[in-house]
């Protein structure tokens, strides 16, 4: 069965949508950069055959050079041209769930520069459910595609509207393309190859339970993805606010957030149960309830953070999320996010 999740009941692209992607196009071909649309995040885009144009990409997210970058197609006969020795397994994954949020690190074809891959002999591809980034992707041709980190500056939040482009590179992109706001709102799924066993390098828009279900085998976690509790220092700081983020069991919450407001903090508490209804009253308190379903939770959750992060708050407090295969993602990037990740001796 092939995906259709994200790819059905689309509007139309306007006349006025279809004008920018030509625009967007023209100055792609000419070794510009483009942020622009995908249902996980929105991307910065450059010409993947452009050495040029992919460094500006390095320089305006202010992001290491060995962090390589995804290559986006829009179709996946495609995929040969940029990849090569493809194991029939990936080919499964890529028939049911491309479009859509899933990235595959697969062995890289010649055409590949190494500026895309930190020099590593892997790419990571994708073909993305949006009808912006698929039209403009189009309007290339066969022979390109586009490289495209999240748009924003290294280690922050990914922007998931337009104008969350607008507030991270400013004028620094020479074009940002609009289209809404993502439907899935974390980061794609990525699925190495590279030992031809499928392995879990980062959890996002699709659930691995979903992928083994398709594959008929289990996926293995890499080490930085384990479901398990990690302790605090041993984290990458990556998609964080610039407030202090620190999450905490159901069981200790109030406790914990009252003790911060007794230091004369203001804190913002996120929570997703309905511990909510016992929110004790302190004026230094702001509570937000986010829905209780991780697909939903997703889809709102950077942008609550940014927004949260812009009202001079001393610290958020956030609910951790159920230890469910289901909300993988979520507490993956809450512990990237997170200035004290899951407090160990409170939960
Ligand atoms: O949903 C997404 O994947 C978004 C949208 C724009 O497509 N893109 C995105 O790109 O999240 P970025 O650059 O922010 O994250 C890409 C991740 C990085 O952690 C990078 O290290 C990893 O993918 N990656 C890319 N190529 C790789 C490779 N060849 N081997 C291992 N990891 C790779
Ligand atoms: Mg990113």
């Amino acid at each position: 069965m092939k995906n259709t999740q994200y790819s059905q009941n689309k509007p139309d692209l306007t006349a006025e949508q279809q004008n920018q992607i030509t625009a967007a196009a023209q100055i792609l071909r000419k070794g510009g950069t483009v942020a622009f649309p995908t249902e996980t995040v929105y991307g910065l885009g450059a010409d993947v055959t452009n050495p040029h144009a992919i460094n500006k990409i390095y320089q305006i997210k202010q992001r290491p050079t060995d962090h390589p970058l995804i290559v986006h197609i829009s179709d996946i006969s495609h995929l040969h041209y940029w990849a090569q020795a493809i194991p029939d397994s990936a080919w499964q994954l890529a028939n049911h769930f491309w479009p859509g949020p899933l990235t595959l690190i697969l062995q890289r074809s010649s055409r590949i520069p190494d500026s895309v891959t930190g020099g590593q002999d892997t790419v990571g591809l994708r073909i993305p459910a949006h009808p912006v980034a698929l039209t403009l992707l189009d309007s290339l041709g066969p022979e390109k595609a586009l490289v495209a980190p999240s748009a924003n500056r290294f280690g922050r939040i990914s922007p998931t509207t337009a104008a969350h482009v607008r507030e991270e590179l400013g004028a620094a992109a020479d074009m940002i393309l609009d289209g809404g706001a993502c439907e899935v709102g974390l980061e794609s799924t990525i699925i190495s190859f590279h030992d031809q066993l499928p392995k879990l390098l980062r959890p996002g828009g699709i659930a691995v339970s979903a992928l083994e279900s398709v594959l008929d085998r289990p996926i293995m976690l890499a080490h930085n993805t384990s479901q398990t509790i990690r302790t605090s220092g041993s984290l990458p700081a990556h998609y964080a606010p610039a407030t202090p983020l620190k999450i905490y069991s159901t069981k200790y919450l109030w406790d914990r957030t009252l003790a911060l407001a007794a230091q004369g903090s203001r804190v913002l508490v996120m929570t997703w149960s309905d511990i909510s209804q016992s929110q004790p009253s302190d004026q230094s308190i702001q509570h937000f309830s986010m829905p209780a379903d991780p697909i939903t939770y997703g889809q709102q959750l950077y942008a609550k953070l940014r927004q949260f992060d812009q009202a001079a708050f001393d610290y958020m407090i956030i609910e951790a999320p159920p230890d469910h295969p289901s909300w993988l993602a979520i507490r993956d990037r809450l512990q990237r996010a997170s200035y004290n990740p899951f407090d160990n001796k409170q939960n």
